[in-house]
């Protein structure tokens, strides 16, 4: 099969990594790509969002299968587009990526299907924002109904605060048009985690769980970022509560969608927050998350390439109970150019990767590097690499990603050093 990939983050690279070690794959594309990618597949000058490039490419190398990474084509209706044409592709169609392209779709859909989340309301009036913020009083959650690249989310700690945070989204200044409509929900107090599902419409299967770090510093502050590391599996997830996830978010989910017109295709990535043992549903992914993927593509045992097929060709059920997990742990570390999620420094050297590919319970993902004229690794954006290490235990996975950290030299970049750190600390309470 010749297969193309759209994206170019640590996920692509992940993603492109696991379907290279199928023997169903004879050739690898990806649009745009990045350094890392560009050692597994060919890489095309076409950009994630040039759908038409993507479309013609795909007809006139007769490309078999279309695999896309990230959640603005799918948003935008590339899989639709694709499918159209007859081309069989792993992602959902532009109708059903509305639960993560719109806010309030989404919080309607689980209003409509009984499905576990926080009480909330949508506003385009400031007036009428400001006045069930004072009814509802804070901590309270103010999001944008579009996409707003993981930033979009705001955790009031006073009323004031989400006053002022609905007056600078209505006014379209901070988020532009996906601004303009607001949800603000209720605050849940809990544990969070990430639960990845397949989908191919009808049929389900549960993949496994994860955990990311949000927040740019160690011990979970500062501003938000599109992940600074994650872990797989989540450390609290046992078959009671992976049972709940399944039997109250994820069935329902895929009925919904299916009720509703709109099956979903593609992998389902619940956030959720549990809340004294009962898991809500804080948001969707239409996507596999990014750094999430990294850790979880390397416990994968399975096929890739069969998995994400069946998704477009209606043949999930058949790998019901039949998806194989490596019984080991991994921990990914982002590392992300100084100053990054504000402004950084693009085309700094980096050097040192090689020794990674010399450690055997390391991996070494890219996300935003290219290689310069004369062949140097350098950064084209904020999250450049992806640590993974593998071991029995979180924090042997921890000890090997930052065995790996330490061999890259690159002084214009940083990572957190405390990756883990919940699950190590609860690992070390449940032994004393
Ligand atoms: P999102 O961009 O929707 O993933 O939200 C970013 C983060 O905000 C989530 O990972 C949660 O930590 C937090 N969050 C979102 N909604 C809520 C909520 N209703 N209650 C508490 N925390 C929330
Ligand atoms: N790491 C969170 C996301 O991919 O949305």
């Amino acid at each position: 099969m010749k297969i193309l990939l759209v994206g170019s983050g640590g996920r692509e690279h992940a993603l492109v990594w696991k379907m290279a070690q199928s023997p169903l794959c004879d050739k690898l594309y990806c649009a745009p790509g990045n350094a890392g990618i560009a050692d597994v597949a060919e890489c095309l000058d076409i950009a994630a969002e040039d759908q038409d490039a993507i479309l013609k490419f795909t007809q006139e190398n007769e490309i078999d299968f279309v695999v896309v990474g990230p959640e603005q084509p799918l948003v935008e209706g590339l899989a639709s587009l694709l499918r159209d044409h007859n081309i069989k592709v792993f992602g959902p169609s532009k109708a059903a990526a509305q639960l993560e392209g719109s806010k309030g779709f989404m919080k309607d859909f689980c209003a409509r299907h009984d499905i576990p989340t926080a009480a909330y309301a949508r506003f385009k009036s400031l007036d009428k924002a400001k006045a069930y913020i004072e009814e509802i009083g804070a901590p309270i959650v103010i999001k944008t109904d579009g996409l707003a690249a993981g930033k979009g989310v705001i955790i009031a700690q006073s009323v004031a605060e989400a006053i002022e945070a609905v007056t600078d989204m209505l006014s379209g200044s901070t988020f532009g048009d996906a601004g303009t409509e607001l949800v603000i929900e209720e605050y849940m107090d809990g544990e969070e985690l990430s639960y990845f599902a397949l989908s191919d419409g009808d049929a389900f299967v549960p993949l496994t769980s994860a955990q990311d770090h949000k927040r740019v510093g160690d011990g979970d502050v500062g501003p938000n970022t599109g992940g600074m590391g994650a872990y797989s599996p989540a450390h609290f997830m046992d078959d009671a509560l992976e049972q709940k996830i399944i039997d109250t978010i994820i069935k329902p989910t895929v009925e919904g969608m299916k009720q509703d017109d709109m099956a979903f295709q593609g992998v389902l990535f619940a956030g959720i927050m549990v809340v004294k043992g009962v898991p809500k549903l804080i948001e969707y992914n239409i996507r596999f998350g990014d750094p999430e993927c990294q850790p979880i593509m390397m416990r994968l045992k399975s096929d890739l390439v069969e998995l994400l097929m069946a998704t477009d060709t209606g043949s999930l059920s058949d790998y019901k109970d039949k998806i194989q997990w490596s019984n080991e742990h991994t921990l990914c570390v982002v590392m992300a150019a100084n100053g990054y999620p504000a402004s950084y420094e693009k085309g700094t050297p980096i050097k040192g990767c090689e020794a990674l590919s010399e450690m055997p319970s390391v991996r070494l993902f890219h996300a935003g590097t290219m290689r310069d004229n004369s062949q140097t690794l350098v950064n084209t954006g904020g999250r450049v690499l992806g640590v993974v290490g593998i071991g029995d235990t979180v924090a042997d996975a921890q000890h090997h990603a930052y065995a790996g950290v330490d061999k890259v030299e690159w002084p214009d970049g940083f990572c957190r050093r405390d990756i883990g750190w919940r699950a190590i600390k609860s690992q070390k309470e449940k032994a004393a």
